[in-house]
């Protein structure tokens, strides 16, 4: 028998785990808008624009600051994987979960892989850095500069001049950090960055920016095999070993991003649509208002969850300011209070993985979710739960504590 289904709408949500966070609805509104022609004057325009856009984003002059259809990891594997030849070494100094995945994507584009571990929840000296390079002369270092996973942000300005001295690349994901910190492509002499829309972009997961300079270009363009059926006869094969995925080949998006236009996968139009109004906001709103209102965000939500008799988790010297690790207080079951929250107060936060599972929550405050009124009702959500789990969560404390912060801010 056919079964008819509703249509789909989802209860109001405050999602503030490590993300997704909530899109701002005028991303929404621009999705709605109606398809165009990938190849429609119009479309292609708005192509350009997102160029455009994303170089104030990723604060850089490069000329190859693109999008790549697919979550934020397939930013990150469409550099590694049209980067990294077999057997080339990459060194990936290790902050958290997703300085693993960085090692394990790179290990499937067949490098010898050197990770470098520290403590989750701490961040590595730029020294320790270099003697690695010194050590094991990597033709890439890869690294994360905010991991959600540990609510760490590592410090970048020293390590592009650090790797430029060695000769080796300098790869980032900034998909947690872009917009909710500073992120200098240029002058932090970084080759490569890429990022998703779905935490301080305020978009929904589904397109990745991606910017890169020269450097890479002429790496790239080294591997450059166009596909059978869209290649011209003027476009011989380069002699570099062929890139092992068709999807995130470089050299095809630049193809396909440049006057060229080749026709190489059918552009996520309603992605591109959002992409492009998360980078006109963040235009609109400027650096300075946007980077204070994530470091205001992260000192009330810090002050709030201290009154509260709670603690921080990580070395919060280089805590991120848009993602927040907190200590579950013993003997409070973490999921059940998740939960609680979830379903009394409408409150998503985040949950943790690996060393820290069931040891810590995570609280983000992001792009337009990042706002006193996310922040005071996560925190009043926060102690009506714990206290009807048998924490004594001193009533209202939380919430003034964050309330002054701001109040000291106005
Ligand atoms: C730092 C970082 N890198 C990569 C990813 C992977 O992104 P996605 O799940 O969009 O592919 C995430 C997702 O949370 C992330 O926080």
């Amino acid at each position: 028998m056919q079964k008819n289904h509703d249509e789909i709408n989802p209860p109001p949500r405050i999602l503030m785990g490590p993300g997704p966070v909530d899109a701002d609805p005028r991303v929404l509104r621009a999705m709605s808008m109606p398809l165009l022609g990938q190849f429609d004057p119009q479309f292609t325009e708005y192509m350009n624009e997102i160029m455009t856009l994303y170089r104030h984003v990723f604060q850089t002059r490069n000329h190859w600051t693109f999008l790549v259809d697919g979550t934020a990891r397939a930013g990150i594997e469409a550099i590694l994987t049209s980067v990294i030849s077999t057997g080339d070494t990459v060194l990936v100094p290790v902050l958290g979960r997703f300085g693993q995945l960085l090692c394990e994507i790179a290990r499937r584009c067949r490098a010898e892989v050197i990770p470098l571990e520290t403590e989750w929840g701490s961040v590595f000296d730029p020294q320790r850095i270099e003697h690695a390079i010194n050590q094991h002369r990597p033709k890439l270092l890869a690294l994360v500069q905010g991991d959600t996973s540990t609510t760490m942000a590592q410090p970048l300005a020293e390590i592009g001049p650090i790797c430029r001295a060695h000769d080796v690349l300098l790869y980032v994901d900034a998909t947690a950090s872009i917009t909710g910190m500073d992120l200098r492509t240029d002058d932090w002499q970084i080759d490569a960055v890429s990022a998703g829309l779905q935490k301080c972009l305020s978009g929904p997961p589904g397109i990745a920016p991606i910017t890169f300079n020269e450097r890479v270009e002429q790496l790239v363009l080294r591997r450059k095999h166009v596909e059978e059926g869209i290649r011209s006869a003027s476009a011989p094969d380069a002699d570099g070993e062929i890139i092992q995925s068709n999807y995130f080949d470089l050299p095809m998006l630049m193809d396909y991003w440049s006057d060229k236009r080749l026709n190489h996968h059918t552009e996520a139009t309603s992605m591109l649509y959002a992409a492009h109004e998360c980078a006109r906001i963040v235009v609109a709103e400027g650096w300075e208002a946007r980077f204070a209102r994530h470091v205001l965000a992260s000192d009330a939500l810090c002050a709030g969850l201290t009154a509260m008799g709670l603690s921080l988790f990580g070395d919060q010297v280089h805590k991120m300011p848009n993602v927040t690790g907190v200590y579950i207080p013993d003997g409070v079951p973490g999921e059940e209070v998740r939960a609680a929250m979830l379903h009394n107060f409408g409150i998503e936060i985040g949950t943790s993985f690996g060393p820290l599972h069931g040891r810590i929550w995570r609280i983000g405050t992001m792009g337009y979710g990042c706002s006193r009124r996310n922040v005071l009702s996560c925190l009043a959500a926060l102690e009506a739960t714990l206290r009807q789990h048998g924490h004594k969560a001193a009533w209202g404390e939380g919430v003034d504590a964050a309330t002054a912060i701001y109040a000291a801010a106005d």
